[in-house]
């Protein structure tokens, strides 16, 4: 399926609000209110996208990227949730988001954070070139099978270089 990213309207944030508290994600992300999502639609420094596939111009999840005008190159990609899991599409959202941070934005770096309980995302990241920077120790509090605790969170990066490594090798193929 083809993947297209179009920015967030004010419209779509009942969806997105309703997506991120879904039991599927919440395990995995922070969910924002409402206003937080209004405020990266409009700040000039914030990216806001749905995700559509297919023929339809159908939602199928949603990201967020932060810092597309830090002085240091330095852009992250905040959120990326999808409905549709395990089909392909978090890897071709990502591949798309990789292409946007480094050609598009010129970002010298690219990172994200990840729960460590969230195998499945730092499976998909590893593969897609994002190397271990470091892991804040229970950073976050996690409620797992009824019981609290905290999990850490662990911090990701590509480089530019390391990037443009991937394009010559044909890694980067959208
Ligand atoms: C994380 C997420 C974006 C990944 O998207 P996806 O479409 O499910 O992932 P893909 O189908 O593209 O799979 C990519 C890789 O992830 C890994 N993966 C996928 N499903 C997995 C699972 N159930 N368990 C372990 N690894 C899994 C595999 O390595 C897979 O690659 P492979 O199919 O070549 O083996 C999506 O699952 C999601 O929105 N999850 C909830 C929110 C979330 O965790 N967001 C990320 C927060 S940092």
């Amino acid at each position: 399926m083809t993947l297209r990213l179009r920015p967030t309207m004010l419209s779509d944030l009942d969806w997105v609000v309703s997506v991120e508290r879904d039991g599927a994600n919440l395990p995995f992300i922070t969910p924002w209110e409402r206003t937080q999502h209004e405020g990266a639609i409009r700040f000039p420094d914030s990216r806001h996208f749905i995700v559509e596939g297919g023929d339809q111009p159908d939602r199928i999840g949603f990201v967020i990227l932060q810092g597309c005008r830090n002085p240091n190159g330095s852009v992250e990609l905040k959120r990326l949730v999808l409905q549709a899991k395990g089909r392909g599409l978090g890897r071709a959202a990502v591949r798309q988001l990789k292409a946007l941070a480094f050609t598009q934005l010129k970002a010298h770096r690219f990172w994200l954070d990840v729960k460590a309980l969230n195998t499945r995302a730092q499976r998909l990241y590893e593969s897609e070139g994002f190397v271990e920077e470091g892991r804040l120790r229970e950073s976050v509090r996690v409620t797992v099978d009824g019981a609290d605790g905290y999990d850490s969170l662990i911090v990701m990066s590509l480089l530019d270089r390391e990037y443009q490594a991937r394009v010559a090798l044909g890694q980067e193929a959208l």
